[in-house]
């Protein structure tokens, strides 16, 4: 991915980076290349918030005994992915007020209609969706939050969260609008192209890997041992076909396609010049050397991130400062959006 963003045209302020990673579970290669890896990209040439969504996680049920260590283990993930404190803000939502607060406001601005087309609500609530909390419904208006609490410009997340995305812009223009604010808030641009923007099951390679999927063969976690990670390579689905000959092979190939796509995406390398390298071959052959390169870039993160979970203190100082950072940028945002509405306040 090129590290330069494009600006918007009308909106003048400075340009921001921000992103969020729930703290459910273990993070996995999706995670990784499609926002983990991202993050340390854009961290050198921009201005980059990094929050632990810890807000957007209890929209489903979190055992309140494990949620403070699994915010520990995404800043983890973070550190070990090479995140570096000293370049990014990388803090936990809940610590810092405009998230909530400001996600009030623009429950005041987006439409039900725009929340009943968000197909994540959807997939997630299922046929259940009575029994649901508000919260999960109200899950964009909080990420529209996240993001504009800090006029953050642009968005590096998966391909799963485009439609988040474009609710973010759809609050950002009509809070502008129907406050008389032109550009007050930017329409925050994602940044998913790039490989590894959506990487599938590797049961299925019509379902993207999830956390959530029951199946842990389906996913290669952060947190599996070398010859997890092996395995679960070895055993990944393909069909009978030998390896394709060019990239008119992969049609109706999912789950090719996906192996090919996590090989290019580690390697650097495009999709066509790995069709190129293995040709007609086998899958044996190239499975193992997929498997190799996986431990290869994955296994030093793993290690990492068991040092920096083994002094939880030295996590815990580095989201309490970020916490203050964060507070300092989105302060003054809140107050000018206070003002903007009209609230009342001391010395008006
Ligand atoms: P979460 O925690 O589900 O996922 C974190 C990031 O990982 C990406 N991702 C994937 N990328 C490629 N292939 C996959 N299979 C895959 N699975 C997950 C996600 O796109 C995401 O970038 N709603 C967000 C969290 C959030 C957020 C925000 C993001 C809350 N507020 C503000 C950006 C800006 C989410 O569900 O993340």
């Amino acid at each position: 991915m090129s590290n330069d963003i494009a600006k918007s045209a009308a909106y003048q302020g400075p340009q921001r980076v921000f992103s969020g990673v729930q703290p459910t579970g273990s993070l996995h290669l999706g995670n990784y290349l499609g926002a983990l890896k991202k993050f340390v990209d854009l961290q050198d040439d921009h201005d980059c918030l990094y929050c632990i969504v810890d807000l957007h996680a209890v929209t489903i049920w979190q055992d309140p005994k494990e949620l403070a260590q699994q915010t520990r283990h995404i800043a983890a993930a973070f550190l070990a992915s090479g995140v570096d404190p000293k370049k990014a803000v990388v803090y936990a939502q809940s610590g810092v007020r405009a998230h909530t607060e400001l996600a009030w406001y623009f429950n005041c601005v987006a439409r039900i209609g725009w929340l009943n087309r968000m197909t994540q609500f959807k997939d997630k609530a299922g046929k259940s969706s009575e029994k649901m909390s508000v919260g999960l419904y109200d899950y964009p208006v909080l990420q529209a939050a996240d993001i504009l609490a800090f006029k953050a410009t642009h968005v590096p997340v998966g391909e799963d969260q485009k439609q988040h995305l474009e609710l973010s812009r759809d609050i950002a223009a009509k809070f502008n609008h129907d406050f008389n604010a032109p550009n007050f808030f930017p329409l925050p641009e994602p940044l998913i192209k790039g490989p590894g923007a959506r990487i599938m099951s590797l049961r299925d390679g019509r379902k993207k890997m999830s956390k959530s999927d029951p199946s842990d063969m389906s996913r290669i976690n952060l947190t599996d041992d070398a010859d997890m990670m092996a395995k679960k390579i070895r055993k990944a689905k393909t069909d009978a076909l030998p390896f394709p000959e060019n990239e008119h092979g992969l049609e109706e190939r999912p789950e090719v396609t996906n192996l090919i796509g996590i090989y290019a995406a580690l390697s650097g390398m495009t999709d066509a010049q790995v069709i190129s390298q293995y040709a007609g071959g086998q899958f044996g052959p190239f499975k193992s050397e997929l498997a190799d390169l996986a431990v290869a870039k994955l296994s030093p993160i793993t290690d990492l991130m068991s040092r920096y979970l083994a002094d939880p203190a030295e996590i815990d100082h580095i989201l309490g400062a970020a916490a203050d950072k964060a507070a300092e940028i989105s302060e003054p945002i809140l107050a000018q959006t206070r003002d903007i509405m009209g609230f009342w306040r001391r010395g008006l």
